[in-house]
Formats: C-alpha cells, sequence, structure tokens
C-alpha cells in the first residue's frame, strides 16, 4: 500500500488544521497558512515519470520490454567528482557523470508494472571491494537473461524494479581532490536513495516500503549496515549535507530510510573487528603456520589474544542457548559448515568421500575463475542417510587456507605497516583530506610509515588516546558502517534477512557472518532470518538465484499479510 510522506494537515498550520471554522466569517484576520513541512530539496528531486527510454531484453526465451530511467540522481547537492578515478584493480578510469555519477540510480521498470505501485523494488548496490561505485547498468538493451542463473533476469521476470544504485566510497576523488568516499558515505548515499524512492513514491512504480536490497562482500556489507539502521538520526547530518529526500533545512527528517528485506552475501562488515575476528579463525588452530602464511606471528598472535574479549562483549547467544564466546565459537562454525553439507547433501548434492578429490572453482569475486581439486582430509558423509559423520576443523580450516591464499596480517586495516598492504581497507577511514588512516588499534599503534601523519610515531598519541579525541572521526566511522552497532537497539532493523557467506570463503573470517546471524536472531524486529554458510562457495554472491528468490517471494507475501 502506497503512504503519502506527510500528511495534509501539515500542509496547513496546525491551528487551522481540523480546526472547526465554522467562525470563520466574524474572524478579522486569515488563518494563518505556513509552507508545507517539507525536505530542503525535495521538490528538486521530484521523479519525472515521462524520462525513459524502452529497451528490449530476453529473458527466458521472452522478449521483455523495460523502461529505463537512466542515471537518475538521488541527492540535492551531489559532490562533483574529478574525471580521473582509480578502480578496485588500481586501474585509472575516465568517468563521463562527474556532476553526480556516484549518486545516482538505474532504474529499471519491466513494462508490465509500469503501472504497478505495489510490486517490490529490488535494490542493488555494487560496491565491490567497498570501493566507490560508479553508476553502471545491470540491464542493456539486447541483453539475454537465464532467470536460473541471472537475479537480474529474475527479479525483471517477478515484475520487480530493478534498481542499480551507485554510491561514494573508498578510493573517490573529488573535483576538488578532496577523498569523498569516506565512512560512512557509501551508507549515507544507500540511504539517500531509499530516501528518493520513498518521496516519490506515489509518483514511481513499485512499493518503496517493499525494498529488498542485494549486494555482495562490500555490497553485503553495505546491505547489511543499510538494513540494521533503518531511521537512526546518527545519519541526518550526513543526509543533509548531500540534499538528501525528506531531510529539512534544520535538518531534522520527514522520510524513513528503512528497507524491509535484505539479500546479502559474504558481507566484509564489522570493519574495527574484522582484523581480530581473522587472526583468531586463522591462528587458534595454527592454519597460518600450516599453509605457510604467517607473515607476522606476534601480530598474529596480539590480534587473536584481543578477540577473545571482543567476542564475550558482543553477548551473543547460539541457537542452543549457550553463549557464543571465543571457547564455543568453533564449534558454532563446525555446526554451521555440518548445516551447510547437509542441506546441500538433501537437495541432491554429492560430496565426495575422505581420500577422493573436491573440485572447485578457485578465484572467488570478480577473480577469473579455474577448477582445481584438493583431496578431501576433512569431512566424512554416509551417502545413504545423507548425514556429515566427522569433520575435521584443523583439516578443513588448512583446506580454506589452501584452495585462496590468506590475507597478510592484518587483513583490513594494512596501510601504513611496512608489512605489504595487499588489501585493506585504511583508505575508508580519516578524513576527506588524508588519502587513508588506520581506524583500529593494533594498526595505528604499529604504523611504521614516517611522515604519513598517523599513528603514534607521527602523531605522539596512541590509538586510546587519539580515537578519544573528539576531532579523531575514525570510531565514529566505523560504528557507522557496522551493522552489529544497530541490530538490537532502537533502530528499525529491517524484518527480513538472507544471508549467505561461502564455505571457502577467505576473505573474511566465518565468525563475522555467523555473529551477525546470531545478533540478528536475538533482535525481536527481525521476523525471518535465512542464514548459512552456502557449502563450497568462495567469496562470491547470487550464486543460488532461485532460492534467493523464491525466499524473497514468499517473504513480500509474507510481509503483505502482516500489512507491512
Ligand atoms: C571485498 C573483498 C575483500 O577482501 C575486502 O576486504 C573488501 C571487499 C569485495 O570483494 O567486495
Amino acid at each position: 500500500m502506497k503512504r503519502t510522506a506527510i500528511g495534509s494537515c501539515l500542509l496547513l498550520s496546525l491551528a487551522a488544521c481540523g480546526s472547526d471554522n465554522t467562525n470563520a466569517t466574524t474572524t478579522t484576520t486569515a488563518p494563518t497558512v505556513t509552507a508545507p513541512v517539507t525536505g530542503a530539496y525535495d521538490s528538486a528531486l521530484a521523479f519525472d515519470k515521462t524520462k525513459y527510454t524502452t529497451i528490449n531484453v530476453t529473458i527466458d526465451g521472452v522478449k521483455t520490454p523495460v523502461r529505463w530511467y537512466k542515471e537518475v540522481c538521488y541527492v540535492g547537492k551531489p559532490i562533483a567528482m574529478a574525471a580521473s578515478q582509480t578502480s578496485l584493480t588500481g586501474a585509472a578510469t575516465t568517468i563521463t557523470n562527474t556532476a553526480c555519477g556516484y549518486q545516482s540510480m538505474n532504474i529499471f521498470v519491466p513494462e508490465s508494472v509500469a503501472s504497478n505501485q505495489d510490486t517490490a523494488i529490488y535494490f542493488a548496490v555494487n560496491n565491490g571491494g567497498w570501493f566507490a561505485s560508479y553508476i553502471k547498468a545491470s540491464v542493456t538493451d539486447g541483453a539475454t537473461f537465464d532467470s536460473s542463473a541471472s537475479n537480474v533476469g529474475a527479479a525483471l521476470k517477478a515484475g520487480y524494479v530493478y534498481i542499480d544504485v551507485a554510491t561514494r566510497g573508498r578510493g573517490l576523488v573529488a573535483a576538488d581532490g578532496s577523498y569523498a568516499g569516506k565512512a560512512p558515505a557509501a551508507i549515507v548515499d544507500a540511504k539517500a536513495a531509499v530516501r528518493y524512492l520513498r518521496l516519490n513514491d506515489s509518483a514511481m512504480p513499485g512499493n518503496a516500503n517493499h525494498i529488498v536490497v542485494n549486494g555482495t562482500s562490500g555490497g553485503g556489507g553495505l546491505s547489511s549496515a543499510l538494513g540494521a539502521s533503518g531511521n537512526s538520526t546518527d545519519y541526518l547530518s550526513y543526509l543533509k549535507d548531500i540534499g538528501a529526500a525528506g531531510v529539512t533545512a534544520d535538518g531534522s527528517s520527514i522520510i524513513k530510510d528503512d528497507v524491509l528485506a535484505i539479500n546479502a552475501y559474504c558481507p566484509i562488515t564489522d570493519l574495527g573487528n574484522a582484523d581480530l575476528a581473522y587472526e583468531w579463525v586463522y591462528n587458534i588452530l595454527g592454519t597460518r603456520q600450516t599453509v605457510g602464511s604467517y607473515p607476522n606471528p606476534t601480530g598474529s598472535a596480539e590480534l587473536m589474544a584481543k578477540f577473545v574479549g571482543y567476542q564475550a562483549g558482543l553477548g551473543l547467544k547460539n541457537a542452543d542457548g549457550m553463549a557464543l564466546t571465543a571457547t564455543t565459537m568453533l564449534v558454532a562454525i563446525k555446526a554451521e559448515v555440518i548445516r551447510s553439507a547437509e542441506i546441500y547433501l538433501a537437495s541432491g548434492g554429492t560430496i565426495p568421500n575422505l581420500g577422493e578429490n573436491i573440485s572447485y572453482t578457485a578465484g572467488g569475486f570478480g577473480a577469473p575463475t579455474t577448477t582445481r581439486t584438493y583431496v578431501n582430509d576433512w569431512i566424512a558423509i554416509d551417502n545413504a542417510t545423507k548425514k556429515v559423520t566427522s569433520l575435521d576443523m584443523e583439516k578443513y580450516l588448512k583446506f580454506v587456507a589452501t584452495q585462496a591464499t590468506l590475507k597478510n596480517t592484518p587483513a583490513f586495516d594494512q596501510t601504513g605497516l611496512s608489512i605489504t598492504a595487499s588489501s585493506g581497507e585504511s583508505n575508508m577511514f580519516g578524513t576527506d583530506k588524508q588519502v587513508y588512516s588506520n581506524f583500529t588499534e593494533y594498526s595505528w599503534d604499529h604504523n611504521d610509515v614516517a611522515g604519513d601523519g598517523i599513528g603514534y610515531a607521527d602523531t605522539g598519541y596512541s590509538w586510546t588516546q587519539f580515537s578519544a579525541l573528539s576531532t579523531s572521526p575514525q570510531l565514529k566511522q566505523v560504528k557507522l558502517i557496522n551493522p552489529m552497532a544497530y541490530i538490537g537497539t532502537g533502530a528499525t532493523t529491517a524484518p527480513y534477512w538472507y544471508v549467505r557467506h561461502g564455505t571457502r570463503d577467505r576473505d573474511t573470517a566465518f565468525t563475522v557472518s555467523i555473529n551477525l546471524s546470531r545478533a540478528l536472531a536475538a533482535d525481536a524486529k527481525v521476523q525471518d532470518l535465512n542464514y548459512r554458510l552456502a557449502w563450497n562457495q568462495p567469496h562470491a554472491g547470487n550464486y543460488d538465484v532461485p532460492e534467493a528468490m523464491a525466499w524473497i517471494a514468499a517473504t513480500l507475501k509474507a510481509a503483505t499479510a502482516k500489512g507491512l
């Protein structure tokens, strides 16, 4: 059901609204008429229903016309960007839409639902690597989709409005040379896009109260943070800065930015603690040492030791009611891997016996895929009962770390340490004048790059001292992109979640998605949590299109039945 963003009473002064005006002829002064309460940029953000081109795609052999609303800028004050940007791979790219190319949406409406205001909105975020995601078009004229393999084709076939949402993110350089994508920019932009859809709900096809967010990896992290933090006032000042819909001139909000459902894959999230978790998982059973990927043993020891207190502090519980601590975590991971294997077996999949080859595609997110094999020395199956009879965690983690090389130590907050930065998110933090900043205690205190303005040696402050300064943005940045900081709070956390994390994913610790799932399970606002480690999947997403789409369809039905 459509709802108007603001009640008609607000168009008049409160005194006039609903008052008995029968004495109007005897009053000497005219009733006060005040300006309607609107967001400062709302009139500039009105959706133009006529501004589309029709493209044709073929889905499962059926020609399907689609209306394409191209590069719709969803903010009133977009940040002008430099024409030359660096992509995730490190290659330079030249962008054409410098005015709003990182704060726009490509909106694709199947012609069959052009007048349907109840259909769902499939909101896809594309910030791989937590990098800025320039506006892209997943639907192009003449494209062919197989709806059993393509989430884009399946969403269009289901009659959803499909939207590619661009956002700022790390690495982004503004026209004035500042770094415009520092945290929480990606979340703020995604919220601004949701607000645009709510503002224009009655003019647009689709139901802005039925937004389903889809994202993988950095996008899974973004989806989770967006889903967790609905309507939180923490983001309002940032939303005001970019002229988001429904933010008034005085900075208050008259539009909501919560969403209905999250479909997240391998979320790279809880970045403030991701280094601790990574070292704990890959050292607790000696995996780094076993596979010879052990670049910083003292760092590993220091980080994994901190994991214990962090994990206990989350106060989470397993499904059986047992506290989820560092003591019970290996058992919890093992139970999830076994559950994943048994669901796979029950669906008709086969798992090789001990001593036989497990084949897998190496590569993962965005990387070329090649098929490789590994002699199964870690999981035993009874194929008659389709049950796992034993699982050796030490050998399992060795398998994971063999089929994909482990990240460095630390895994995420890497820059500024003499250890080679092979990936890492440090450039998402700090001020917009800093290329990067460390954002965790370990990396700040071990920063050994002289002259980068970061770390103890350059600032004279330890992390504890520095992060406590009111001028230090890092802790706030870490919080604002972390779903764990919002689940179970007063935020309007999305009621429906589908989260997958591959059993072979070495990009972030398994504890990250397990903790996310347990926090969601404990939140009374969450109506349905469909969480699983995905059998034999690497760091990847959208590999389970029929299952995910069936869940989305069931979710929409359930939400409608509940009046959501
Ligand atoms: C992604 C992968 C990573 O290893 C990471 O640290 C952040 C993001 C990604 O694939 O999006």
